[in-house]
């Protein structure tokens, strides 16, 4: 299999696929939500994927954890089967691991419209060669099933899957390495509840191997409750700059410009800093929360385009103080003179 390179052992081999389907489950989570249709959003990764659709995260089955059923009926199953059941624990909470998983973009990439579930196949193309948003369902053969917790909360912050296997950064790993080991293995629970979808999704093919990637910070426990630092996982994992900041000529954000707005593709967004002229310094922070959880401007007009887009896809699901604590960290960040309009 190409990632690994060479024929490898069926077991690494299938740790790799599965690799890929959680890279691209991540990419389509971060880039999903963004990347929507029309959407100008663009991760500074690299290329930004031509998502076909992304449909918020679904329902949420209330998981059920449970390692197979084959276990109990194997006489005296050998000591292997012990060891996959505890291997295959999912610790996380599936509710709230789907609403991290819709407020990043709902993992819309991975979503197969066809098949009607995250069971991949959207094909990514760029410089860097071609990624498939891998089939992100708990499908022992063609999915993430045979990924334990700890795998899946690894490829989801680092890329790293197992076998020494690296996602490509389509998938938004370096976002989602601020997530809090928490709501990381909450995310994990949600995926392994989602109903398992069979779909081989191909094999990517790259013009070179994607670097490993250590964050700077390493994770919390627990998600901050102070509201700015919140806020700021939040504007993170959601990716507000891939549309609000933007890129210098090399793809890279434009950081002396963060969050000022930005025009992509077709999209122009809008200053978000808190500079009272060009931005929206004059707003108070519950205006800030409830044009996140609404699209209600402070004067009652209704944001349109892809903001509008991204409230009625993901943001409208915000808690009253996570739309808060977004709000205390747009008012927490420099401000920045600038006309994304003009
Ligand atoms: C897919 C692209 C995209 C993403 C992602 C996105 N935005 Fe926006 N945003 C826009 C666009 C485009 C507008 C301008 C809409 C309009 O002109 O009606 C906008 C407008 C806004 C406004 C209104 C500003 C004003 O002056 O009217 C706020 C506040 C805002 N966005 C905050 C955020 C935050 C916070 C995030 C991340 C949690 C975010 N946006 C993510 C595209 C995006």
């Amino acid at each position: 299999m190409r990632l690994s390179g060479g024929s490898v052992a069926s077991i690494r081999f299938r740790w790799s696929a599965v690799s890929t389907l959680l890279i691209l489950l991540t990419l389509v989570l971060a880039a999903c939500g963004t990347a929507a249709t029309p959407a100008p959003a663009q991760e500074p990764a690299a290329a930004q994927p031509t998502a076909t659709s992304a449909p918020e995260a679904e329902p949420t089955a209330t998981a059920q954890p449970e390692a197979e059923p084959t276990a109990t009926a194997q006489p005296e199953a050998e000591p292997t089967a012990i060891a996959e059941e505890e291997t295959m624990a999912f610790t996380g909470d599936p509710d709230a691991g789907s609403y991290i998983a819709t407020l990043t973009g709902g993992c819309g990439c991975h979503f197969n419209r066809d098949l009607g579930g995250m069971a991949g196949g959207n094909k990514f193309e760029g410089p860097f060669g071609v990624v498939y948003a891998r089939n992100i369902t708990p499908d022992m053969e063609t999915g993430i099933g045979g990924l334990s917790e700890n795998d899946l909360v690894s490829l989801l912050r680092t890329g790293a899957g197992p076998g020494g296997w690296q996602l490509f950064p389509v998938m938004p790993y370096r976002a989602f390495s601020v997530l809090s080991d928490k709501e990381a293995l909450d995310v994990a629970a949600y995926l392994h509840s989602l109903d398992a979808i069979s779909n081989a999704v191909p094999d990517r093919e790259l013009t070179s191997d994607p670097a490993p990637f250590t964050p700077d910070v390493a994770p919390p426990a627990e998600a901050p409750t102070d509201p700015v630092a919140r806020g700021a996982e939040l504007v993170t994992i959601a990716r507000c700059g891939a549309c609000h900041t933007p890129n210098n000529e090399d793809g890279s954000p434009n950081m002396d410009l963060m969050l000022a707005g930005a025009t992509v593709r077709d999209s122009t967004s809008a200053n978000i800093t808190p500079d009272e002229e060009t931005g929206i310094g004059a707003w108070t922070v519950e205006e800030i929360a409830a044009l996140m959880r609404t699209g209600t401007r402070p004067d009652g007009s209704q944001v349109e385009d892809a903001m509008a887009q991204q409230i009625e896809r993901r943001f409208n699901t915000l808690t009253e103080p996570d739309a808060l604590a977004i709000a205390a960290y747009l008012k927490s960040i420099p401000p920045v003179s600038h006309n994304p309009f003009q």
